[in-house]
Order: structure tokens, then C-alpha cells, then sequence
């Protein structure tokens, strides 16, 4: 894979047009915005945006650029809000995005000024998986789900296994000096560096910490099994289990009491696939990464707990993307419990985290040494896992290939990012202009 692929402007023009200007992105979580108008704002694939619920109730999105001249309409990162109005020069708008007020109207424009004409515009396609609301600026968009293939068993059997989810906190936020995709495929299956960049936690003993679980007492780290899965269209995960000698689903971090209901939530594969998990995690093709684990590491003031992360890589430029964390919770969890899991993501994969400090200096690393003409000119390597084929006992959708350390995830990304950058006629659908493609 060249480097260029990841470090070149042009290249970066490319796929924010053809990648980002095609998929279906992640926008906002339901619970973010569970009252009429509650609004987040956010980025859409390099553009900005309003996430709001109505009046009525709708999620919508809208363009965050009022229509007269382009002002920012609304600059703070959530509230609630039945209008937007333009600091400008004062057009109002609702929170459906109809234009309701124009200053001086009479005097400064004709009378045959047509309001209705400069509304807000948003994505022509706005879908909501299991809380989770989608967009995609793309009119010839296939649905939410066509899109999401098999990862959408994966990511039900996720959102579901605790019950109903809800974004506690606001997200965290940072800058982060790498190219998105670097994130983006770390979480879509590497494995591989694991015993290297998180060589320290692992011996320190985070990864099986038997006084919080009492469950892990006869296992050891060679009983950890990986796989990695390609579920389709970019889309990949990794799970890792634990070796349980036990019949019985256990679900980690989730009170006992609670693991017969997790199970009865799920189907039997889901369950299945669910119990005994040490961590799952993957990459909804983009830029959507997301962690389900059981918090490995404990204190006396923190008791073993779930956390569930979604994590989005906003693409800045070639060399920088904003990372956004959700921390989510169930919502039936006590204040108590509510607190040690968003603890507990903190701890683990926030971003001053155990595993994350570890993986921002490789990532920014990668970036740095990137800059040089040679450096560029010089590929990346891919070829981990190269000819294995997928297992045929696993009963789980999608190519579910019974290996830890490969790269076949990695190249299930890029070769969909590679077959949407050679679609020339991407640009023209999503603008409607041909000659600003
Ligand atoms: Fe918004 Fe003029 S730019 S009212
Ligand atoms: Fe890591």
C-alpha cells in the first residue's frame, strides 16, 4: 500500500469526495438528543452540521451554514433549541431547517423574494440503527442496512447485549496529529500489536486480573483465542475470548444476577459470541470504530465493570483527524455503576488511557516519519495472513477467519476504500455538479 495513499493531498481530496461523500457516516447518538430540540453539532464527512431533534420529534441534520452567506449558524457543541439564528446579518431558521426570518425583508429585498427557496439543506438520506443515527450525502445511497451487511448482527449483538445503551458525559475530544485511517484500521483487527505497544499493561497483568473476576482463576494468557471477521463492504471486527471452562454464557463486568437476561436478549449465536468475550472491537467502514470489553484493569475504588466505546475518526487533513469518544452505558445501571464504567473507559481506552497513550505515540510517530519525499515514495506492508482462508465450524455471518494476527481486516478495508476512490461518478451525485468534481 503506498504511503501516499495515506499522507498526499491529493489523495486526501479523493476520498473525502469518493469515501466520505458516499458512505453512510456517523453522526450523533439517539440519547444525545432525547428531548425536542436538543441539538449536537458535528462533522459529516468534512462538513459541519446541526444533529437536532424537531418539534415533532424527528432526527434531522442540517447543514450548519445559513443559506445567505455561509455564517456558521450555531457554534456551541450541544443545547437545545427551537430556531438557529444567523449572528450575521439575522436569518432565523427552525430546527426543521425552514427559513423563518429575514431582517428588514420589505426594505432590502424585492417583493417577490421567495423565502422557501433558501432553507437549510442536510443529507438526502438520515437512518437511526439501534440508537445510532447514520447519514450519508449520497441521493443513490443503498439503505442503512443494505450498507451495513453483516456488521449489522455484529453491531445489534454489541448494542444489544446490554440492554438499551446511552451516551454518558459529553464526548471527549482531541486533535490527533495521524491520518484517520491509521486509527481506523488499528481498531478494524490489529491485533498484531497488542504483545508489542501494550506490552506493559499485559504484564502487568491488566489482561487477566483474577481478583476482579474470579472467573479467570484457571486461565491462562495462551488460552486467549482471537478471530478476526470481514462482515462485508469495509467493515471488520476482532474478538478475543477467554478459554471459560463453562457451559453457561458469562458475561464479564455485568452483574451475574443480569447474565441469564443478557443471554435471553440476545439469539443463541449472538450469546454465543457475546459470553466470555475479554474484548471485541472493530471499524464500521469509515471512520466508526467501537469497543465492547470488561474493564481489565480494577482498583479499590473502581470494581470490575463493562464499558462499551464508540470512537469516530473525523478526517482534518492528510496529517490530522479529530478523534471523538463516546462512552455508553446501559441504561438500566445505577448512578454508581453508570460512574465506575465511564471510569473505567476513561481509564482504559480514554485518551490519556492505558492502551491509548501507548498507541497516540506510535500513531502521531507514523505521521511524523512520514513527511520526506523517500518516505513516501516507500510502501506500507500488508501481507499478514495473505492466502488463509476462512473457518467453516464458526456459524457467524460474514468470513470469520480463526487467526489473531493478521492483516486480513486491514486489507478488507482498503479494498473497499480502493473500489469507491475508482467510482468516478460518486462526486457528480452527491454535488449534482459535474464540474466541481
Ligand atoms: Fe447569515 Fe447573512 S450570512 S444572515
Ligand atoms: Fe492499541
Amino acid at each position: 500500500m503506498s504511503r501516499r495513499s495515506y499522507w498526499g493531498r491529493d489523495e486526501f481530496d479523493s476520498e473525502m469526495e469518493r469515501v466520505f461523500g458516499r458512505c453512510w457516516l456517523f453522526a450523533a447518538h439517539e440519547s444525545e438528543i432525547p428531548s425536542p430540540g436538543d441539538y449536537v453539532t458535528r462533522k459529516l464527512g468534512g462538513e459541519d452540521v446541526i444533529v437536532v431533534r424537531d418539534e415533532t420529534g424527528d432526527v434531522r441534520i442540517l447543514l450548519n451554514s445559513c443559506t445567505h452567506r455561509g455564517n456558521q449558524l450555531c457554534r456551541a457543541d450541544m443545547g437545545n433549541s427551537s430556531h438557529f439564528r444567523c449572528s450575521y446579518h439575522g436569518w432565523t431558521f427552525s430546527n426543521k431547517g425552514t427559513l423563518r426570518g429575514v431582517p428588514e425583508r420589505k426594505q432590502v429585498f424585492d417583493a417577490d423574494f421567495d423565502k422557501s427557496k433558501y432553507n437549510l439543506v442536510g443529507p438526502p438520506n438520515v437512518d437511526v440503527f439501534h440508537g445510532l443515527i447514520f447519514a450519508s450525502w449520497d441521493p443513490e445511497a443503498p439503505s442503512l442496512l443494505d450498507e451495513l451487511g453483516d456488521m449489522a448482527w455484529y453491531l445489534e449483538a454489541v448494542l444489544d447485549k446490554a440492554g438499551d445503551l446511552q451516551v454518558v458525559g459529553p464526548p471527549a475530544r482531541a486533535l490527533v496529529r495521524t491520518n484517520w485511517k491509521l486509527g481506523a484500521e488499528n481498531f478494524a483487527g490489529d491485533g498484531y500489536h497488542l504483545g508489542t505497544t501494550h506490552k506493559s499493561p499485559i504484564d502487568l497483568g491488566t489482561y487477566l486480573n483474577t481478583e476482579a473476576f474470579p472467573q479467570l482463576d484457571d486461565v491462562s494468557m495462551d488460552a486467549m483465542r482471537g478471530r478476526c471477521i470481514v462482515a462485508g463492504n469495509g467493515h471488520t471486527l476482532r474478538v478475543q475470548h477467554y478459554g471459560l471452562e463453562t457451559d453457561e454464557p458469562v458475561f464479564l463486568g455485568y452483574p451475574e444476577e443480569r447474565w441469564a437476561d443478557i443471554a435471553s436478549g440476545l439469539d443463541p449465536r449472538q450469546a454465543d459470541l457475546m459470553s466470555r468475550i475479554s474484548v471485541l472491537h472493530g471499524n464500521v467502514f469509515p471512520n466508526l470504530s467501537f469497543i465492547d470489553a470488561a474493564a481489565l484493569y480494577s482498583g479499590d475504588d473502581t470494581p470490575a465493570v463493562s464499558y462499551v466505546q464508540l470512537r469516530q475518526w473525523q478526517p482534518v487533513d492528510e496529517m490530522h483527524c479529530e478523534l471523538i469518544m463516546f462512552a455508553l452505558v446501559p441504561r438500566w445501571y445505577d448512578e454508581e455503576q453508570r460512574a465506575h464504567s465511564q471510569r473505567a473507559n476513561l481509564r482504559m481506552v480514554g485518551l490519556a488511557g492505558i492502551f491509548d497513550t501507548d498507541d497516540f505515540q506510535n500513531w502521531t510517530s507514523v505521521a511524523d516519519m512520514s513527511r520526506g519525499r523517500v518516505s513516501q515514495s516507500t510502501d506500507f506492508v500488508y501481507a499478514g495472513g495473505v492466502g488463509i482462508k476462512p473457518a467453516d465450524d464458526v456459524e457467524w455471518p460474514g468470513a470469520v477467519y480463526d487467526v489473531d494476527h493478521s492483516e486480513v481486516n486491514q486489507r478488507e478495508m482498503f479494498r473497499r476504500w480502493s473500489e469507491l476512490l475508482d467510482d468516478d461518478s460518486i462526486c457528480t451525485r452527491t454535488t449534482g455538479k459535474a464540474d466541481q468534481c
